[in-house]
């Protein structure tokens, strides 16, 4: 089957664009690479947009993009979905340097965009803000954690990294631990979404960035034990929940099965598995999440 290869671009409705433009550029230190009447493209490097900020009544993640491969065909990956039983729609040229589009919703209302990327932007890295190195990851509740996990498995060749028990899937689409995670909770909305910054110092000095610039802590820093990533959550002004992570389990050959070994692994090698809902899982270095954080 044809996979996707990579998460692109994730796209968010904000009720004010201009506060959450202002922490994406400022804040988070994307580069703002397009802006038209109602709608903003923010960049970290080789993609036009990594972030779609468009103006809506409600804060949400409405929209994923992700890429298939030079060599796979556009035609044949939508022919595979439809085969699914799934609608798909075809839009050209729907957004900045994104000549084809396959479209589609997952089981929780999600859109999916599927597209080969044409031209690399070749933007600098930004000197201002916390400059991540790449969007990670989007989390998000959902009713049916078994049911979407299937989806993203069999229609988008995810590949399962780890179980939390029966409710909390981590899903991989390349060499990283997770790209989309799947939180059954009973509602489908907007976990947290997640960059990937350098290593611990560049976390730290997130940290002390994010606080001089008025934002708190929600949980962490601390270190996950399933993906076993440094994590750290804030709120973006709208009120999604951004996740700033270092040092995420990686499994660079599939066939080999399992994740590149680290010191603060447990098991020797580490596997995918299913883990128990153990506060281990959670956080190797024990606090927990605020039960607030769920709420949001
Ligand atoms: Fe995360």
């Amino acid at each position: 089957m044809i996979g996707v290869r990579k998460i692109a671009h994730a796209s968010y409705d904000v009720p004010d664009l201009d506060r959450q433009l202002e922490y994406y550029t400022d804040i988070i230190g994307l580069t703002l690479s397009a802006k038209e009447k109602d709608t903003a493209y923010l960049s970290s490097t080789v993609d036009h947009h990594s972030i779609v900020l468009k103006k809506g009544s409600q804060a949400k993640c409405t929209r994923i993009g992700f890429q298939i491969g030079p060599d796979d065909d556009l035609n044949a990956f939508e022919k595979q979905t439809a085969g699914m039983n799934i609608k798909t729609t075809r839009k050209k040229d729907p957004e900045p340097t994104i000549a084809d589009m396959v479209c589609f919703e997952d089981p929780k209302g999600t859109t999916m965009e599927v597209f080969k990327r044409p031209d690399l932007q070749h933007q600098k890295f930004q000197t201002k803000g916390v400059v991540p190195h790449k969007l990670g990851h989007v989390a998000f509740h959902c009713q049916d954690a078994q049911a979407v996990t299937k989806f993203y498995c069999d229609v988008l060749g995810f590949r399962v990294s780890d179980w939390m028990g029966d409710f909390f899937s981590f899903l991989r689409c390349g060499v990283d631990h997770h790209t989309i995670n799947l939180i059954g909770t009973g509602s489908n909305r907007h976990f947290h979404t997640a960059f990937e910054l350098r290593d611990w110092a560049h976390l730290q000095t997130a940290c002390d960035y994010l606080s001089i610039n008025g934002y708190k802590m929600l949980w962490g820093p601390g270190r996950h034990g399933i993906g076993h990533n440094l994590f750290a959550y804030h709120q973006s002004p709208a009120g999604l929940i951004t996740e700033l992570f270092a040092e995420l389990d990686q499994m660079k050959d599939e066939a080999l099965g399992y994740f590149d070994p680290r010191p603060w692994h447990r098991d020797k090698p580490q596997r995918p598995k299913v883990w128990a809902k153990d506060p281990s899982a959670a956080n190797l270095w024990g606090p927990m999440p605020p039960d607030e954080m769920m709420k949001l």
